[in-house]
């Protein structure tokens, strides 16, 4: 892919920027996005009858298996090449701060470490009345795990639909990108809110808005660049093109 060497340019002298990814990013690593056309778990699946507080409470055992089917499939993969070429520009600017929505921890494990994560974490459980974490639960009981301390029902720790997020995740989120000079969203249908909102708040604070997708969003027609590919492979060759990497 060839980049405008006006926007090489630009990201060279980037000091602060900020990256929202999304399921996309880790589509190259092996797992499920949520909206592609017939492969997206919400292709299958109704959010509202699986990521939802109504769900958990009206079956509780089969929201709970879901989600250990899930964090089975994340345990059997490994980041990717878009995920390690977000650690690069961590390395490379000052400042860079990574928003994603993505419960998979490949950030994490690839190497990245300013990283917020606005919907949770898959791998995380805690008690769905007192909110503590739990470490290790009892798997084998044929229901679900409850609290040690409470003996509330476990969950993951992901925001479900109808959740607010964490209000520390969202105002840094927020102000990450109020204040950022280049916003990249990577991966991401964008249709998500508030998350979808953060690329706006950048470019109306005078950001240069870069977006990476497999397939046009919303906010393609609104980024200042749109580069339609896929992250695993156009992400590497970006920061090649702008840090001679
Ligand atoms: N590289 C780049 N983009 C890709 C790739 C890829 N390899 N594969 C798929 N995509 C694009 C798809 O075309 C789609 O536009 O990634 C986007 C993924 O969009 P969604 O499936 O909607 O995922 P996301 O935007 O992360 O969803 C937001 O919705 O259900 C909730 O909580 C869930 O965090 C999730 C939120």
């Amino acid at each position: 892919m060839t980049f405008p060497p006006e926007l090489i340019a630009l990201l060279r002298g980037t000091v602060k920027p900020v990256a929202l990814t999304g399921a996309g990013v880790s589509q190259e690593s092996g797992l499920r996005t949520f909206r592609d056309a017939q492969v997206g778990l919400w292709a299958q699946y109704k959010p509202e009858d699986l990521a939802s507080p109504e769900a958990f409470r009206r079956d509780p055992k089969l929201i709970w298996d879901w989600y250990a089917w899930r964090r089975e499939a994340v345990k059997a993969v490994r980041p990717n090449a878009g995920h390690y070429a977000l650690v690069e520009i961590e390395k490379l600017v000052p400042e860079f701060t990574l928003i994603t929505q993505n419960v998979d921890g490949l950030h994490r494990m690839a190497g990245s470490n300013n990283v917020l994560e606005l919907h949770g974490n898959i791998q995380r459980v805690r008690c769905s009345e007192c909110y503590t974490f739990a470490e290790t639960w009892d798997d084998d009981t044929g229901s679900v795990p409850r609290c040690k301390l409470c003996g509330g029902l476990l969950r993951p720790d992901v925001v479900w639909f109808g959740e607010a997020l964490r209000r520390e995740q969202l105002e840094s989120a927020v102000e990450a990108a109020r204040m950022c000079d280049a916003f990249f969203s990577i991966g991401t249908s964008g249709v998500v809110q508030p998350a979808a909102s953060l690329a706006y708040a950048a470019r109306n604070r005078g950001a240069v808005v870069v977006e990476i997708n497999a397939e046009p969003t919303p906010l393609t027609v609104k980024a200042n660049y749109a580069f339609q590919g896929k992250s695993g492979e156009t992400l590497p060759e970006l920061v090649k093109a702008v840090w001679n990497l």
